[in-house]
């Protein structure tokens, strides 16, 4: 993202900006974790990223090429799994790969699913999956195309801790599988510092990157560690004190 800014007009005509003069690379195969205070255009800058969101301005490149809509190359979860109700889990994720064939997308999916732990449950519906489940399908779905980036808003914001954790070392496994560029976005502290290569943190709006924080721990890493809660401490006395 070269100075990317958004403004937005509101129901009265208002305009809000949103994001200013972003300018972020996305390392290839990282994870990047943004947080910020509510309101500070996290999700304006994930959906940009996703094509959801044109009228921005500035430069978004995915793999060198513009992003100018939505496409398969770019996977995206959000807080709610937005699964299909009437279809089963497998049905879910096939929808996504109505370009293979027949066998293709049957193998495609059986590989997600197991990628994420749930084969048992390809018959099942949505309403019959725990809400852990839910978004470990909705996860699956957005891999299931094999997206250059998979983008993460707040995928985990309204699960139980215990279970949040379970998805976060989940989350850590896939990745290193798969190796695909992950953004996700956060207003947890301790999830951005866990899960993260490197942490952005967004000023409140306008969003700018107020600073980046490189977390040169290896995977795995100990939720205690020593390291992490430091810098939890001084993000949390310089961003989110107040
Ligand atoms: N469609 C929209 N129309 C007008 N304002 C919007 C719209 N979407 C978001 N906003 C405003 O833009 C700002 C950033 O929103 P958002 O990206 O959702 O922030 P975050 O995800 O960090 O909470 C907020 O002030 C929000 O009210
Ligand atoms: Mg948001």
């Amino acid at each position: 993202m070269r100075s990317l800014s958004m403004t937005y007009t509101d129901r009265d005509g208002r305009a809000v900006h949103a994001l200013d003069g972003i300018d972020l690379r996305f390392p290839e195969g990282g994870v990047t974790a943004i947080i910020g205070a509510s309101g500070c255009g996290k999700s304006t800058l994930l959906r940009i990223l996703a094509g959801l969101e044109t009228a921005y301005q500035g430069d978004v490149e995915v793999a060198g090429a513009p992003v100018q809509g939505p496409g398969l190359a770019r996977g995206i979860v959000f807080q709610d799994h937005r699964l299909i109700p009437w279809m089963s889990v497998d049905e879910n994720i096939g929808l996504a790969l109505h370009r293979l064939t027949a066998d293709e997308r049957q193998a495609r999916v059986a590989a997600t699913l197991s990628l994420v732990g749930l084969s048992a449950f390809s018959s099942a519906y949505p309403a019959q999956l725990s809400g852990g489940m839910a978004q470990r399908v909705a996860i699956a779905r957005a891999l299931a195309h094999r997206p250059r980036m998979l983008l993460l808003d707040e995928p985990f914001g309204a699960l139980d801790a215990l279970t949040r954790m379970q998805l976060q070392d989940e989350l850590l496994a896939i990745r290193a599988r798969e190796r695909v560029t992950t953004v996700l976005v956060t207003h947890d502290i301790e999830e951005a510092l866990y899960l993260g290569d490197r942490v952005v943190v967004l000023s409140s709006r306008p969003g700018r990157v107020a600073e980046t924080i490189d977390v040169d721990l290896p995977h795995p890493r100990a939720r205690n560690d020593p390291r992490l809660a430091a810098l939890r401490l001084a993000l949390y006395d310089n961003y989110f004190h107040s």
